[in-house]
């Protein structure tokens, strides 16, 4: 299971410029909700590109024990045979979704209306990340939940015997929240409404329609309205996963920093939900382009050109831009100790509830190599002073953090000393060919002891 087994210690020590093509793997967002659709529908779900990450195998694992039929094929495609809305049978063993609180999330949510019990638990990080922003708007359709103190994992959902739908306001900017949401309305009778101030991802939203639900949302004064009618049959779908801009983020900002470096990442998913950190990055002066710009499954898809930077600027980051490029905070401030002046990250306070606390997490590897951070409970800046003024020289702390761990992997490669991790084992849960495709394009990258 993710984030157990060995801890496997790496570096990275700048070498040449990282040239090449980054064939980054399945959106990890949508794998999940293609495992859980696919679940709920009646029939045979077909799913090419999904991501083979640990945080995917946990869902689909788990999809199998509430009744799903989940097969991988010799040819790296997926099958689910799904059980139909409502259609779960009750598990007979503990599901345990490793690192993944996205998987946990939705599963919850899609459980909740079902007349079953689940229990649920998670490796070391998962167990101490907050549940009770999912179990509170579950509690509404009648699903009761017991866990640890502080509402965390391990935790046992009593699913709603007779659900009733909901109108909820999502609290925190958060589309697990959103779609826990959702997913338990499907087997509420009438419209379950979820309202959000800030727009999330809407994966959730765009699969649903894909699969035959009836679904709108409207933008109006109090947010984001999102319609579900309750009770659909769900019809199976042949998927292609978009590849995942937050890895694409990985080899695109190692680009920007190494020296002498042009990289291709191409067919990234640029749903505006997701690609705020590029349009931040253009803010910031990088050489950055979108190419070949198309559109793939209803989908805006660019191919990414990356190439050496060395004129970035430090700049504000709009906090109304946090919920389209959460999960890339952290290497944008590996990329800010590159940029010359204060870049500020504000509005980021669900960065302290990740798979860690992430703005501790990189204020204090950032300080340990020698950079300029000042931190503060919902923001954090990065003051660089331009290309070649990193130090490194650190062993920092990945905190069974997959983006913590890559983030600081990439500032190795630009930073003199290189940088070492004390644990790249959690990358396997998002980007599990991270280190052929990073030396592919040329880093050093090395596994230590
Ligand atoms: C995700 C939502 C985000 C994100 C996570 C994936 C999803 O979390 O950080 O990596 O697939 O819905 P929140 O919705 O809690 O912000």
């Amino acid at each position: 299971m993710s984030g157990h087994g060995q801890t496997i210690p790496m570096r990275t020590r700048p070498k040449g410029p990282l040239k090449g093509t980054a064939d980054v793997p399945g959106d990890k967002s949508i794998s999940h909700r293609s495992l859980i659709l696919g679940a709920l529908s009646v029939g045979e779900t077909k799913i090419i590109g999904l991501l083979e990450g640990d945080d995917v195998l946990d869902t689909g694992r788990a999809m199998e024990a509430f009744g799903a039929e989940v097969t991988r094929h010799d040819d790296g495609s997926w099958s689910v045979f799904g059980v139909g809305t409502g259609g779960f049978a009750e598990p007979d063993r503990v599901i345990d979704c490793g690192n993944s609180g996205t998987g946990v999330r939705l599963i919850m949510g899609a459980m909740a209306t079902c007349p079953i019990s689940a229990t649920f638990t998670g490796d070391a990080s998962l167990v101490k990340r907050p549940m009770a922003r999912v179990t509170d708007p579950l509690a509404l359709f009648g699903a009761q939940a017991v866990g640890r103190s502080g509402g965390r994992l391990p935790m046992t959902i009593v699913g709603a015997a007779d659900p009733v739908p909901v109108r909820y306001t999502v609290p925190v900017p958060s589309a697990q929240v959103k779609s826990a949401v959702l997913l338990a309305g499907l087997n509420a009778p009438g419209h379950t409404v979820v309202i959000e101030r800030e727009a999330t991802r809407d994966h959730t939203e765009r699969m649903l329609a894909g699969f035959g639900a009836e679904i709108s949302t409207e933008d109006t004064e109090e947010g984001r309205v999102i319609t579900l009618t309750g009770q659909p049959e769900l019809k199976p779908q042949d998927i292609v996963v978009p590849r995942d801009p937050s890895s694409a983020a990985f080899p695109v900002c190692a680009a920007l920093i190494v020296p002498g470096s042009d990289v291709l990442v191409p067919g990234i998913g640029l749903n505006p939900t997701r690609a705020g950190l590029y349009y931040t990055l253009q803010d910031m002066g990088a050489d950055l382009t979108f190419e070949n710009m198309r559109e793939e499954g209803g989908e805006p898809v660019a191919d990414l050109r990356a190439r050496h930077s060395p004129d970035m600027k430090g700049i504000d980051v709009p906090p109304e831009r946090a919920a389209t490029m959460i999960d890339e905070y952290p290497v944008l401030s590996v990329v800010a100790a590159f940029a010359t002046g204060t870049t500020r990250m504000t509005g980021v306070k669900e960065l302290r509830v990740k798979e860690s606390d992430r703005i501790q997490a990189m204020a204090d590897g950032l300080i340990a190599c020698g950079v300029a951070v000042d931190t503060g409970e919902d923001w954090m800046s990065v003051t660089g002073e331009g290309p070649g003024s990193v130090k490194g020289g650190a062993t920092c702390a990945s905190h069974l953090d997959h983006r913590i761990a890559m983030s600081f992997l990439v500032l190795g490669m630009a930073a003199r000393e290189g940088v070492a991790v004390d644990d790249g084992n959690p990358i396997a849960t998002s980007f599990p060919i991270f280190e052929p495709l990073m030396t592919g394009l040329g880093a050093e990258l090395a596994r230590e002891g």
